[in-house]
Parts: C-alpha cells; structure tokens; sequence
C-alpha cells in the first residue's frame, strides 16, 4: 500500500493508471461503514485493479459552529485499517494543498442540497461539491463508493457526476449498523452512555415509518406525526431536526407518498447530531 501525500503526487500517479481504478472518499476515523465500501471497491475492479482510499477532514464541509478541530484523526489506525483491507494507494492531502487559502472557486448543487441537511448545515454541501470534484479529478476512478447512511450526500454526489459529465459510475454501499441498528458513525463516538442507549431511537422510528407505509398509512403528514411522536416517547431528551418521508430520487415531499419513497431522520442527542434513513417501495402505487 503506498501513502500518497499532495495532490500534485496523486495528479502524476492517476495520469497514468492503466487499471481499473475505484475510489472510496473518506474523511477518516474508518469504521466497519468505511471498510465495507472498500470491499465493495475491490469486487467492483477485482483483483486486477486498484482500490484508492482518500483520508481527508475536508474544512469547507464544517459551519462554524461545527466539530471540525476535534473530529478524530486516528491515521495510524486508518492506515492499518486500509492495509488490511487491501487497499493499493491511500490519498491523504493537507488543508493548504487541497485548498489554497486565495482558493475562488466552488461546486454547488442548487436542488437536491437546499433542504434536510443543507438547510440545518448551510454551506455543508457546497464543500462536499466542492472537494469530491477535486479529489475526482485527482484521482480520475472509473467507481466510486458511497455509503447510503448519508443519503442526501449520495444522491447529490449521482446528481454532480452526472451534470458535470466525469466518467465514473458513482456506486452505493448499504449502511453499516451497530447491534442495536444505530448506523455507524464517526461522530458516534461523542456520544455519553445515556445518549447512545437512546441514539437507536431514530433507527427504531423510520423502521416504525416504513411498517406503517407497508400496512397502508399513505399520507406523509400522518406519518410524520406518528413519527415525531414515537421519537418522544423513545428518545424524550434528544431534539428532531426533521423526521420526513420524501421521493426516493428528487427528495421532494408529496402529500400522498407513492413510488420508491425514502424516511429520513436528523436528531440531536446533546450537541451531536445523527442521520438515518430507510428505503420503502410502497406497494401498488
Ligand atoms: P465520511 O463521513 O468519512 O464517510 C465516508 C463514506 O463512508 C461516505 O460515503 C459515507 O456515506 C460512508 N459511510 C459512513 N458511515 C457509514 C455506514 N455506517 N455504513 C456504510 N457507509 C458509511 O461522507 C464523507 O466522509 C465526506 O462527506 C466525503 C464524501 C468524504 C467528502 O468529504
């Protein structure tokens, strides 16, 4: 496994890639969700081709208000990680490098990023356009892997590769969850005892979403409510940001939920916020 350390080094090493290559964007602190996507990688090119992993705590994603300076950075044990995963190049660019503070230039999603996330994070995707652009030119794969935890993310990262024409197929990975179904997260590891023996709360609820849409309940408001309320009752101490159930595609809200439909959930347990979601094809409609 080699450690690529500047963007000028990754640009030379992808100008001449001669294999298939698929790319897991990460921003460290790996856990079995990160790893996973790296299988994933590695059956998508087999043994033939080359996996690449990038490490890198991308500043422009974090608001102010953020976590930016105590997000763990563990890269040791993500280096470890990604070796025993067989891994063959891991990117891991400064700050400065990927972006040079006179830097003017951003992406920006204009549909899909306005609301859920975006709306509670202003600016946050802009900076995931913005660095999952560069590291697409830098590292020019033919895959790249996506975690469906981050749903919104995913669906604005098919949106960007397709409208700005990169030649990659963009490749979704299923979330990985702890035992008691919380999606694992690197920010999983702020939470205090009592605030991860409620975080399975929002698994618990969209799981509870999705039954009721398979037993008939179509009107998104009612579903909603019974949303909110079972969030209460399970998790009386954390705050909803939203608890909604949106097209599967465009993520816009119908009154009458019909199609491939998605259950989304953003909660704050203490100052850590978590998302979930679950995926539900409502039957005969
Ligand atoms: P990060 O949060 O490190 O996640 C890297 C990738 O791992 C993302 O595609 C994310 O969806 C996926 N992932 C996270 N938790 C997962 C889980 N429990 N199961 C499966 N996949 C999971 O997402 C980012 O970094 C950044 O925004 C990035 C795309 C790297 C741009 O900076």
């Amino acid at each position: 496994m080699k450690l690529v350390k500047s963007s000028a080094a990754m640009a030379r090493l992808s100008a001449k890639w001669d294999r298939r290559v698929a790319f897991v964007p990460t921003m460290g602190a790996l856990h079995a969700g990160h790893v996973s996507l790296i299988t994933l990688a590695r059956k998508k090119v087999g043994s033939t081709g080359l996996v690449v992993v990038s490490i890198f705590v991308n500043p422009l994603q974090f608001g102010p208000q953020e976590d930016l300076s105590r997000y763990p950075r563990p890269l040791a044990d993500d280096l470890r990680q990604c070796r025993s995963a067989g891994v063959d190049f891991v990117f891991h660019p400064s700050a400065p490098d990927m972006h040079p503070s006179a830097s003017s230039v951003v992406v920006d999603e204009n549909a899909l990023a306005l609301g859920l996330c975006g709306a509670a994070r202003p600016g946050h995707f802009r900076g995931v356009c913005t660095v999952v652009t560069k590291l697409f030119h830098l590292v020019r794969p033919d895959f790249a892997l996506f975690g469906q935890k981050d749903y919104q993310q995913l669906a604005i990262i098919r949106r960007l590769a397709r409208e700005l024409n990169f030649p990659v197929a963009v490749v979704a990975g299923p979330t990985q969850r702890e035992r008691d179904g919380l999606a694992m997260s690197s920010r999983n590891a702020y939470l205090t005892v009592e605030q991860r023996r409620a975080a399975g709360a929002l698994r618990q609820t969209l799981l509870r979403g999705a039954a009721l849409i398979r037993t008939g309940e179509r009107s998104a408001a009612r579903i909603e409510t019974r949303l909110r309320k079972l969030f209460h009752a399970l998790a009386p101490n954390a705050r909803i940001d939203y608890l909604t159930v949106v097209d599967s595609i465009n993520l816009q809200r119908r009154h009458r939920v019909g199609g491939r439909v998605v259950l989304l959930g953003a909660a704050y347990f203490g100052a850590t916020r978590l998302i979930d979601n679950e995926v539900v094809t409502v039957p005969n409609s």
